[in-house]
């Protein structure tokens, strides 16, 4: 009892009499969440957000987020009987293959659970034979597929995870419908028709979890195909250069409205993200060659017009008018409570009628108009957008019956929601979208990370064989900095070895032949490699250089001999090549010395030229918490080559007096403290990259073999002491390794790499 009247006391003190009304601050009691933590927005304020946050592959429950009231209290009050915790993410049930078998059958499928796909004899299978629950609430690759061939005029267009279909029959015009399981929602078309030319109208559904998020890379690739399709248009009277993209016809304009909610529903700092967002995404708009018109507004309960389509259409406004207006906007002392999403779609459905207005219907006929709104869809004034969204269709479709059936003039109206927000309301939003080309509506945990999103659409068809090719991101080391970063675990029996290793093709990783012993085997070894498709991957096989024999010099007075340290490994599949993981350029290949910019029959020793001379900075990464950090060194070649190798002879094992004995040829030294001082080679960086970045690409010009001292078992970016050296096979030396595998074009697995001929 005295504690309950000691409770009220201190609600008192916290609250305010602030014009009548009484203002309180809420407290943090009870607001902790098991294996998580939470953020405020506006500290213990009245409406400030409480926000949850758990590690990848975990989602708060049961609130994601909790609201400040006026009276102190807050929306959602936590309870005992349902305590807040970080809970594990699961994935759909796969169990609706029809035709086939799922192995191994388990109740639920959470992160890194994998399951494989086998379909009954007589039937195919389309799609991936094995997939494994990711991160954000999804399986990795595509909807496996059991069809027989039926003679239909559609595929079987399958049935996604955790979804359930209606209709079997595939012929011309019959139909098919989805739904989503349990507490699954669905994402994408519910219902699709076969069409004449053998394809289903709309997109794959997909089902999600109110956790199941969109990763950048699939919304870049998602987004930027479908904009793209707006951005560029084939040319129909070429017909000797097929898919050729070509400018939007003269006389054609495309429109974009862009619609940005910065109501209170979402955290403040949200606005200069957003700004930068928008920024990012007409920045990458431009580098396509069509001027769009823009319209863009911020919007809560009110309308804030950052820029007018109509001073576009006057010819006033350009391009850099557009960020100077997004930078100097401020929403500073406005009313940003309340959310009308509706005004939003009116004020360009009224910017629409004014361009009809302006230009005729004739004119108006060559508009093609795209809408693009971030908001997390929480709109309480205005009533639903509904009826405006029809009134938008009806006037760009111009077409009465365009409910009925397909409108001719489909591709001439977009409309995309990027969902973004603690808690989004999904029903509310995802039937807004309008479109073809594949997905229009993206849900994403934060703004910032559309930004990077944004960055990444271009066309990742035409960089594909470009190896070394990386993002300069500099204040944080991410994957995109380097996409060829591997990391290698071979266990077998107690013994467990780390190893760095570099990616070198979409199936091959180079790193050190020291990394395995003799009893070794393939399926003791994995290799984690972020592509999005599940990080830890199987190996089918590896390959250590004929050559490489640590006691070939016991006799000689090398305990432990490291010539030929290299060793290739096999992947059971090809890793998929984005932004984030790509091939480096090694030396003496075709691609490599495209990179390099060198012109006809280039040779293997002008790459080493342009890529290694005396004191060379170069650079390795070390394991850093989940991900890495760099180490820099400089190699010593030349007249520094004697003076840096004679510390081998300090190594412990080595009773030679030569220190060419235990370092040929085929080392670099690095390491030492003058001229300049190096980082040293740690425990666990054996058999990574020692490499170069050249014109935004990378070479890998060595790999990290062995030091004279270890001054660093537990990792970490470590100097070098004044005597103590690191030495690493120089891959120049190597390349007859290299290419009787890479090279090889005696075999079907994969596509060989073009070596050059000296
Ligand atoms: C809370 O409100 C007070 C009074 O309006 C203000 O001075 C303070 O900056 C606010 N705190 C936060 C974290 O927003
Ligand atoms: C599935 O994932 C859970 C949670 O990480 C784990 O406990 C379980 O062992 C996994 N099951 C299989 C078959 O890998
Ligand atoms: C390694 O070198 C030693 C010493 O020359 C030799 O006896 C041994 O057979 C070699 N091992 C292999 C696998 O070639």
């Amino acid at each position: 009892m005295r504690l309950s009247v000691y409770w009220f006391g201190c609600v008192a003190l916290l609250c305010l009499l602030m014009g009548g009304e009484v203002w309180c601050d809420c407290t943090e009691d009870n607001m902790q969440i098991e294996g998580g933590t939470y953020t405020l927005t506006k500290g213990l304020n009245a409406s400030s957000l409480l926000i949850y946050h758990c590690p990848e592959g975990y989602y708060p429950y049961p609130s994601k987020k909790r609201v400040c009231q006026l009276n102190g209290k807050w929306k959602e009050e936590p309870s005992i009987f349902r305590p807040q915790t970080c809970r594990m993410v699961e994935c759909p049930s796969p169990f609706v293959l029809m035709h086939g078998i799922v192995n191994p059958p388990q109740e639920k499928y959470y992160v890194d659970n994998e399951t494989t796909y086998e379909c009954y004899s007589g039937y195919t299978l389309r799609g991936s034979d094995r997939r494994v629950c990711l991160p954000n609430g999804k399986w990795s690759g595509s909807t496996p597929i059991c069809s027989r061939d039926s003679g239909s005029d559609c595929a079987d267009p399958g049935i996604p995870a955790g979804a359930s279909r209606t209709g079997n029959l595939f012929r011309l015009d019959d139909k098919v419908k989805y739904s989503c399981n349990g507490n699954l929602f669905l994402v994408g078309s519910h219902e699709r028709v076969c069409l004449e030319n053998g394809q289903w109208t709309g997109t794959e559904p997909a089902c999600y979890y109110d956790y199941t998020y969109d990763t950048p890379l699939e919304v870049s690739e998602a987004f930027g195909s479908a904009i793209k399709g707006s951005l560029t248009t084939l040319d129909p009277t070429d017909d000797t250069q097929e898919g050729r993209k070509i400018r939007i016809s003269k006389t054609g304009k495309l429109n974009i409205y862009i619609g940005v909610d910065i109501s209170e529903s979402i955290e403040e700092k949200y606005l200069n993200d957003a700004r930068d967002t928008v920024t990012k995404l007409i920045t990458k708009i431009s580098s396509f060659p069509i001027s769009p018109n823009y319209e863009i507004v911020f919007f809560s309960s009110d309308i804030y017009e950052v820029v007018n389509i109509l001073d576009f259409l006057d010819g006033k406004a350009q391009l850099n008018l557009v960020k100077t207006q997004l930078e100097n906007f401020k929403v500073g002392s406005r009313n940003t409570a309340g959310t009308d999403l509706n005004l939003a779609f009116a004020t360009f459905l009224e910017r629409m009628a004014l361009i009809k207005q302006r230009t005729g219907e004739d004119g108006f006929k060559e508009h093609r108009h795209v809408i693009i709104l971030f908001t997390d869809g929480a709109y309480n004034m205005g009533g639903s957008p509904d009826a405006t969204v029809e009134k938008i269709k009806n006037m760009v479709y111009m077409d009465p019956n365009y409910r009925q059936k397909e409108p001719l003039r489909a591709d001439y109206l977009d409309i995309y929601i990027f969902a973004i927000g603690a808690e989004v309301f999904d029903d509310d939003l995802k039937h807004l979208v309008v479109g073809l080309g594949g997905q229009h509506y993206f849900r994403m945990k934060d703004i910032k990370k559309l930004q990077k999103t944004f960055d990444e659409i271009i066309d990742e068809e035409e960089v594909k064989g470009l190896c070394g090719l990386h993002k300069d991101y500099d204040t944080n080391k991410e994957r995109e900095n380097y996409p060829w970063a591997a990391q290698i675990v071979v266990q077998n029996e107690g013994r467990v070895m780390r190893c760095m290793g570099s990616l070198v093709t979409p199936m091959f990783i180079l790193t050190a032949a020291h990394c395995f012993t003799f009893d070794d085997l393939p399926k003791h070894v994995t290799v984690d490699i972020d592509d999005g498709q599940g990080r830890t991957k199987r190996v089918k096989n590896f390959f250590l250089h004929p050559k490489f024999n640590v006691s070939a010099k016991v006799n000689e007075g090398v305990k432990e001999f490291y010539d030929y340290d290299v060793a290739l490994i096999q992947l059971k599949e090809f890793v998929k090549i984005s932004t984030l993981v790509r091939p480096i350029c090694i030396p003496c290949t075709q691609e490599t010395s495209d990179g390099l910019k060198l012109v006809g029959e280039s040779t293997c020793a002008q790459q080493e030229q342009l890529l290694l001379k005396n004191m060379e900075k170069l650079t390795f990464l070390t394991r850093r918490g989940k991900w890495v950090d760099e180490k820099h060194v400089h190699a010593k070649l030349g007249d520094n080559r004697d003076e840096c190798i004679r510390h081998a002879l300090d190594a412990a094992g080595i009773t030679t007096q030569n220190p060419e004995v235990p370092v040929t040829e085929n080392f670099l030294c690095t390491g030492g403290r003058t001229p300049f001082r190096d980082h040293i080679a740690c425990t666990g960086d054996s058999g990574g990259a020692v490499f170069k970045n050249y014109e935004h690409r990378t070479v890998q010009i060595g790999v990290v073999s062995w030091g004279s001292q270890n001054l660093c078992k537990g990792g970490g970016v470590v100097e070098s002491q004044e005597n103590s050296r690191d030495f690493h096979i120089n891959v120049f030396r190597v390349v007859p390794f290299l290419k009787s595998i890479l090279g090889n074009d005696n075999q079907d697995d994969f596509a060989p790499l073009e070596f050059l001929k000296s």
